[in-house]
This record gives structure tokens, sequence and C-alpha cells, in this order.
């Protein structure tokens, strides 16, 4: 079973451990903290990234250790999850440009070092199998790292009554689109309606995978991913058959999980 503990504690389940920690900083800080430990033992390291609010202190905390630490970074290789179809990656909604802001830009990472999904491509299929080459002539993501959506969405795989294994062009849902409504000068019309993303298989190849969670609007997509049955209506559920996924929270994204423990622990 697993059952989360107070601040930093681990507990570990057959597949998934979860690390609760008392605030988002803290959780964004560990996760920092282990990444940049793997920067610095394997300076080739392949990594996939995430966007979204919930990232941008570790993104803050990462550039932070990154510097302190004088952590070369001219090996590393990234590979972004997802980006917005129909925006070019100059325009400050796309997903490029918010790596750029809160990453890329910071530790000086070069052009070539970046990989990322193409907007505004006029053959998505083609981008999208293009992605897929490139990731495995790199041999491979060595650790993704991802956020969650409220509603058990990753990347943009999008809950639905089927999930593509491969990057693919995704129709965004609504609320996710609203969701996503503060990187368009909070107009949800401006939000593009389609995206590219990296599908559930080929998160599920990277060799190491570890969630970044805060906020009580996550606590249900996060007890649904841990401990709920593997169904596409969340998508997130599916990281339970990868044999070796950490998951952080803070408190409140632990809300229900906590919850539930001490349900089966009164039953
Ligand atoms: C977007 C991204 C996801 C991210 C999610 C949650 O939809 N495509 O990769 O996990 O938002 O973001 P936030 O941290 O802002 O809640």
């Amino acid at each position: 079973m697993l059952r989360p503990r107070s601040a930093g504690g681990a507990t570990g389940g057959a597949l998934v451990t979860v690390r609760t920690f008392d605030t988002a900083v803290e959780a964004a800080a560990a996760l920092a903290g282990e990444v940049a430990c793997r920067i610095r033992e394997h300076p080739a390291l392949v990594l996939g990234l995430p966007t979204g609010r919930t990232p941008v202190a570790f993104y803050r905390a990462l550039v932070r250790s990154i510097r302190r630490e004088g952590i070369p970074v001219s090996g590393l290789t990234t590979f972004n999850l997802d980006e917005f179809l129909g925006i070019s990656a100059e325009q400050p909604g796309s997903y490029r440009s918010y790596m750029e802001h809160h990453l890329f830009g910071p530790i000086g990472l070069q052009p070539g070092q970046v990989n990322f999904l193409e907007g505004t491509t006029p053959d998505p299929r083609c981008e999208c199998e293009r992605y897929e080459r490139a990731i495995a002539a790199c041999g491979g993501l060595d650790v993704q790292v991802l956020g969650i959506g409220a509603n058990g969405h990753i990347g943009f795989n999008e809950p639905g009554e089927w999930l593509a294994l491969r990057t693919h062009r995704v129709t965004l849902r609504p609320e996710t689109r609203r969701a996503n409504a503060g990187s368009f000068g909070g107009r949800v019309d401006a939000v593009p309606h389609e995206a590219l993303s990296m599908g559930l298989g080929t998160i599920l190849q990277a060799r190491k995978i570890v969630l970044l969670a805060a906020g009580r609007e996550k606590a249900r997509a996060v007890s649904l991913m841990v401990r709920g049955p593997l169904t596409t209506a969340v998508p997130a559920s599916f990281l339970q058959l990868h044999s070796d996924v950490d998951v952080l929270l803070d408190r409140a994204a632990a809300a229900l999980l906590a919850d539930r423990g001490a349900e089966r622990d009164r039953g």
C-alpha cells in the first residue's frame, strides 16, 4: 500500500514511490536537487521536460543549483513533452518561450541541445514521427519530468475513450484550455484548440519518471493516478505500468491519498 508521510518522507510501493513535502517549494527543491545530481553524474543526460505553473519553482531551483555548483550542461539534451499547434516558438504563449525564459536561457543551453515539437509545422503527422525518431536517436529519455493536469492528463494526453501510444496531434479539452489561459493573457479564446504531445508509450519508455504536483486541485487526479484502476479516463493512471516512478507532492496534492489511507486503516 502507498501511504504518504510527512515532509520529505518516502513510501515505496511496488512501482510508484510517493514523497510528500510540507510545501510545493520544498517538493520542487527536492526534485531540482535530484535532477542536478543526475546531470552532474551523467553529463550526457537526455531529459524530458514539462511546462505549466507547477514546474516554475522546480526550474528556479534547478537553475540555482546548476549555477551554484558550476554543473556543466554542455552535454545535456532536452525534449519537451508538448507544444500548442499553430503557435510559433517565438510567440509568448508557446511552451518553447516558457522554456527559454525559465530554463534554457538562464543555464545557457544551445539550440542544438534542445528538442521541441514545432507548433507551426505544415505536416503534424510528419513532425510527430520526426520527434519519435529524434528521441530514439538519442538513445531514449533517461529521465522524464512530468506535471499532471487536474483532469489526470500528462503532457497533453487528455482523458478519453482511447489514448495514443506515440507522439500525436491532440484536441485539447475545454478545462485544459481554461487552465492554460494564463499563458495567453488570461484569454481562453486565445488558447489553441490543438496541440502536439508525446504519447503515453513515449513517456513510459523513459528510464525514470518523476512527477511533481502541488495544490488541492490536483489531489483527486493524484489519488486516481497512484491508486485508481488503469483507465483512459485518467491517462496518468498508466504510470503505474512503469517500474521506476517517483511522485513528489505538497500536502495539498497528497490530501486524498492520506484520507483514503486513513479510511482503509479505520476499516
Ligand atoms: C499543461 C501541460 C502539462 C502540465 C499541466 C499542468 O496542460 N501540457 O504538461 O502538467 O498543464 O500544469 P500546471 O502545473 O500549470 O497545473
